[in-house]
Formats: structure tokens, sequence, C-alpha cells
């Protein structure tokens, strides 16, 4: 699982059992959500590229850098919505591209119902935000979007991912790193992620 990075934090796994519990209302399981995409933003962007800056102090002229690569946030829709926030909030110079796929619910495959990306890529790193990677389908389904978009450069950021899902990309995607809060034991007979946290959609927008 070399390009699989569960993060060490231990503000993460702390934030992370907030959410899993039954009882986290909506309006505190958006705000745990927000945080931990933020947290996991900041390790899985740890390998971006800058180039030399000057800045001028108030005392002085001294070396620095700005981020050489434009990024693009892609929320898969709808519960990846929840992430865009706390990450965007970190780099505000970064696009966000909305991809809308919603898993059938007797197959499981992704239906893919939105995508508005324009003919060319503006952006050179992908971070695809989903909360749950469980079968693999949409993170598989959007990392071939925005590959055939021509994207060289993307990252899976999630909160938990089952290893069903994490081999589905890995074997899909293999250049692409997985970043999650956490790794969990495996599918139930419909799909979700055991132990899980529920339905991430659901529980973000109350509408379980
Ligand atoms: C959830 C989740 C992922 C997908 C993961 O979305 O947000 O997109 O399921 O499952 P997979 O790895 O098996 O594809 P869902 O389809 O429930 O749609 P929603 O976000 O609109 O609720
Ligand atoms: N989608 C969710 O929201 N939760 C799961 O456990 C699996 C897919």
């Amino acid at each position: 699982m070399s390009n699989v990075f569960p993060s060490p934090h231990p503000l993460v796994a702390h934030k992370l059992t907030r959410l899993r519990d039954k009882n986290t209302e909506p309006k505190k399981f958006r705000e745990l959500v927000r945080e931990i995409a933020a947290l996991l933003a900041y390790e899985a962007t740890a390998d971006l590229l800058t180039v030399p800056k000057q800045v001028e102090t108030p005392l002085a002229v001294t070396g620095g850098v700005e981020l050489k690569e434009k990024i693009g946030l892609v929320p898969i829709l709808r519960a990846g919505l929840g992430m865009v926030e706390g990450v965007w909030e970190l780099m505000p110079q970064a696009e966000v591209w909305h991809i809308g796929l919603y898993r059938d619910e007797r197959t499981l495959k992704p239906v893919e119902y939105y995508n508005k990306l324009p003919i060319e890529p503006r952006v050179s790193v992908c971070l695809i935000l989903d909360p749950m990677l469980a079968t693999g389908g949409s993170a598989v389904a959007t990392a071939d979007i925005l590959k055939r978009w021509g994207v060289k450069k993307i990252k899976f950021v999630g909160l938990i991912g089952a290893p069903e899902g994490i081999a589905a990309m890995q074997k899909a995607h293999p250049d692409i790193p997985i970043h999650l809060a956490a790794i969990d034991q495996t599918l139930n007979e419909h799909g979700y992620i055991l132990p899980g946290l529920g339905d991430a959609g659901d529980r973000q927008f109350g509408t379980g």
C-alpha cells in the first residue's frame, strides 16, 4: 500500500472518532468534515512544486517562494462538497470543478450526472475530494474523467477508505496517491464501509 497515506495525526483521529459517532448531528458533522479535509489536504500537498520569489519585508528584501502549480479541487457530488471549504481556505487560488456521480443502489456502479469541465484543462494538479472510498467505483470514474481531460497529477483525498476501494483505485490508477483519515475493515452487503460512519451525504445534509 505504498501510495496509501492514512493520516498519522492525532487531531485527525480525534475528529474522525466524533464524526463516526451516530449521535453527531449534521451541523457538527459538517464542521468536522471541513476540518478533517483541511488537515488531510495539508498532508496531501506537502510535495507541491514552488518557484523562487523575492519579497520585500518592512526591513529588507529576502528570498521566498510561490506555488508553481495551478490546483484544481474536484469534489464528487454530493458528499464531497463538504470537504471543499476547509481545503479552499488553505489554497484560495485553487479552482473548484464539480463532478456529479451517484452510486446505483442495485449495481453499486457510479452513474455520472454532472460534468461541466471545459475542453482544455486549466489546472495542473487535481485533488479529488470525497469522504468515502467504498467499492472505489466513484473515485476510479472521477480519475478516468480527469485523465481524459488531460490532468497528469491527481491525488485522492478522502476520510475513510475500505480495502476494496483502495485496491480498485490502485489497480486502475496506481499513479494516484490516496490520502485518508482511516482505513476501515470491509464493506457490508449494501456496499457501506464497516465500521465507517454511515451515509456521508445524508449525514451532512440531514437527508437520512
Ligand atoms: C457516496 C460517496 C462516494 C461513493 C463511494 O456517494 O460520497 O461518492 O458513495 O462509493 P463507491 O466507492 O462504492 O463508489 P453516493 O453515491 O451515496 O452519493 P451522494 O454523495 O450524492 O450521497
Ligand atoms: N457511501 C457512503 O456515504 N458511505 C459508505 O459507507 C459507502 C458509500
